[in-house]
């Protein structure tokens, strides 16, 4: 299953980060060994992603990730290990040693997509057959087209509890199969097993590469759940995909639209805004977000018009936000969603709408008022205070200027006394943003908690050592030696990540392996890569290494002691320790 350390090793080292990266990012030089670049993983409009050449790893001091090759290429391309090593290799002319279990894998892949194919096949014909009666009343209700039922290639199954099983397994499959591509359940019987989907309208869920990778049910008319998705299989990821991208990735309309349920979906579709999407029943992802950036550079919120709704616009927009995608929200007023709104007020009005789509400021703007009292002096004020942090987000001074004016009115007071407020709100925003930088910058001891959570140090004054320990033997291998004199364990740290790292580098040190930081990452977990990158970056106080590391570890030590339960195992290596000194000293 694992791929061999020694063909990773071999991996990095064929690849140069700085020619991976700059496939990406535009890198220029800054000296110091270091590339710099906008960091693509955030937006942001001054470069502080950088690209060290020889320690070969990636780091941006805003958002913080950071890595080796394999991370980025992770990272960048949404992709898992295995595939992001296999990618890297493709591209470094080399083959990812064959074992079996990943070929196994792969064909247990492959014949998931079989199934979800047949399956889909099934409940088309389902549809399209005479005996389909509640379905195709239900579409026609709707208003749903036989052409886009076509389209979307829209199923049916009926009110029974095992007609999908057994189309299936008179097809060979197995039912253990069915079971594990999401599609039925384990009876409570011994190898008995049920159908997931039953007297539903059938959506298959269709990749950007053509493959049925999983479905959604809709319950005909009324009832709960409205929507019944695949579970998460091997195939199947629900934060990773999209309804109806494999059609809107070939619109030419230049954005994507967002609604929420599949129906909005196929009737926008059917008014010919082919380029709707909806997510599979979770709330929008930042993968999800990625993942629309490659195809479109507008995002169009048109989520429904209810209070859940606008919330999750406002959601979304930040989300957008982070990345180069333009977004704007529909506010469908009257009508409850675009579906109904297309049926109420017709196709030009809907694009009548996209066209003065409302910009994002506005509909915040709006959204404030809307839960505002406005009649109250109190309500004003909180309406005044509300909109002026949002005009203080804005970029630029005509902006403040239009959208000031218009709260000024709002709220019955003058305009200047808005820009009086913006400005302020100005001031103390930059004080703000001076006062974090100061932190991360200039005082990094302060700043030494990892942003990752679950990586938290419980200790910050021996994290702060170990994280030296750590930074110096991956500058110099032969400290490795130090560390092994004085007796240092592994247990001694007393943050688990910072542990681990010690491991592989005191096990890679063991084996002759190399121990450069590029190749550390590739053992790492992602967010465990991104510390690390880090604490690399940190700057050394001491020069002299063998110094330096014989402090880091006393000071583990005496952390240790202080906390005022020093295990047995350390007690052990002081002793062993003092022992030795003594002896070589003396
Ligand atoms: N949803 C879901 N699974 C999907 C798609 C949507 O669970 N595959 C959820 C969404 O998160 C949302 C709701 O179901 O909360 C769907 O929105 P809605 O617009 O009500 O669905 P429609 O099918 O358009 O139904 P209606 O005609 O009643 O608007
Ligand atoms: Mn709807």
């Amino acid at each position: 299953m694992a791929i061999p350390n020694s063909f990773l090793d071999e991996l990095v080292g064929r690849t140069d980060i700085t020619e991976l990266v700059g496939g990406y990012v535009q890198l220029t030089k800054r000296g110091g060994g270091n590339m710099f670049g906008l960091c693509p993983f955030h937006s942001e409009k001054t470069p502080s992603f950088s690209v060290s050449v020889d320690k070969q790893i990636y780091h941006c001091f805003g958002c913080g990730k950071g890595g080796g090759a394999i991370n980025f290429i992770m990272e960048i391309e949404n992709l898992p290990f295995r595939d992001a090593v296999e990618f890297l290799a493709r591209r470094a002319g080399m083959t990812v040693p064959d074992d079996s279990a990943p070929d196994e894998l792969a064909g247990k892949r492959k014949r998931m997509l079989e199934i979800n194919r047949d399956a889909a096949r099934f409940f088309h014909e389902m549809l399209m057959s005479e005996s389909s009666v509640y379905a195709k009343k239900y579409l026609a209700e709707r208003g749903i087209s036989p052409k886009m039922a076509k389209t979307f290639g829209l199923g049916a199954v009926p009110d029974a509890w095992s007609s999908l099983l057994d189309a299936m397994t008179a097809k060979g499959y197995s039912r253990q199969e069915l079971i594990e591509a999401g599609l039925a359940r384990k009876g409570k019987k011994e190898g008995a097993a049920y159908d997931l989907f039953r007297n539903r309208l059938i959506f298959p869920v269709i990749d950007i590469r053509g493959s049925v990778i999983g479905f959604s049910g809709r319950i005909l008319g009324d009832g709960e759940p409205k929507y019944l998705n695949s579970p998460d299989t091997l195939v199947f990821n629900k934060s990773r995909n999209l309804f109806a991208l494999n059609l809107a990735k070939k619109s030419k309309a230049g954005m994507l639209i967002l609604a929420e349920g599949n129906i909005d979906v196929i009737a926008l579709h059917q008014a010919g805004f082919d380029c709707a999407v909806a997510s599979l029943g979770t709330a929008l992802t930042a993968e999800q977000v990625r993942l629309m950036s490659r195809y479109a550079d507008n995002a169009v919120i048109a989520y429904d018009s209810d209070e859940a709704g606008r919330k999750a616009a406002l959601r979304a927009i930040d989300m957008f936000e982070k990345t180069k995608m333009g977004v704007k929200v529909i506010d469908f007023g009257d009508s409850k969603d675009p579906d109904e709104f297309l049926k109420n007020h017709g196709i030009d009005a809907f694009e009548r709408l996209l066209e003065r789509s409302e910009n994002h400021i506005e509909y915040r703007l709006m959204t404030v008022k809307n839960r505002s009292d406005l009649a109250s002096d109190e309500g004003r004020l909180k309406f005044l205070t509300e909109t002026t942090k949002l005009l203080s987000e804005l970029g630029s001074k005509p902006e403040r200027e239009v959208y000031g004016a218009r709260v000024a009115k709002i709220a019955g007071v003058s305009p200047e006394s808005v820009e009086n407020e913006v400005a302020k709100m100005l001031r103390i925003n930059r004080a703000q943003r001076r006062r974090q930088h100061e932190k991360q910058i200039i005082r990094p001891a302060q700043n030494l908690q990892p942003v990752d959570r679950t990586l938290r140090y419980k200790n910050e004054y021996s994290a702060a050592a170990e994280e030296g320990i750590i930074r110096c033997l991956v500058r110099d291998p032969m400290l490795l030696k130090v560390a092994e004199e004085m007796g240092l364990a592994a247990e001694e740290f007393t943050s688990e990540f910072l542990a681990k790292v010690f491991t592989v580098l005191n096990r890679r040190g063991a084996r002759g392996e190399e121990t450069g930081a590029a190749l550390l990452m590739a053992e790492l977990e992602g967010n465990e890569a991104s510390q690390l990158t880090v604490i690399l970056q940190k700057p050394e106080a001491i020069p002299n290494g063998e110094k330096s590391i014989r402090a880091y570890i006393e000071r583990i030590r005496t952390e240790k002691l202080k906390s005022g339960n020093p295990d047995e195992q350390l007690l052990l290596s002081i002793k062993k320790y003092r022992e030795r000194k003594d002896v070589g000293g003396g």
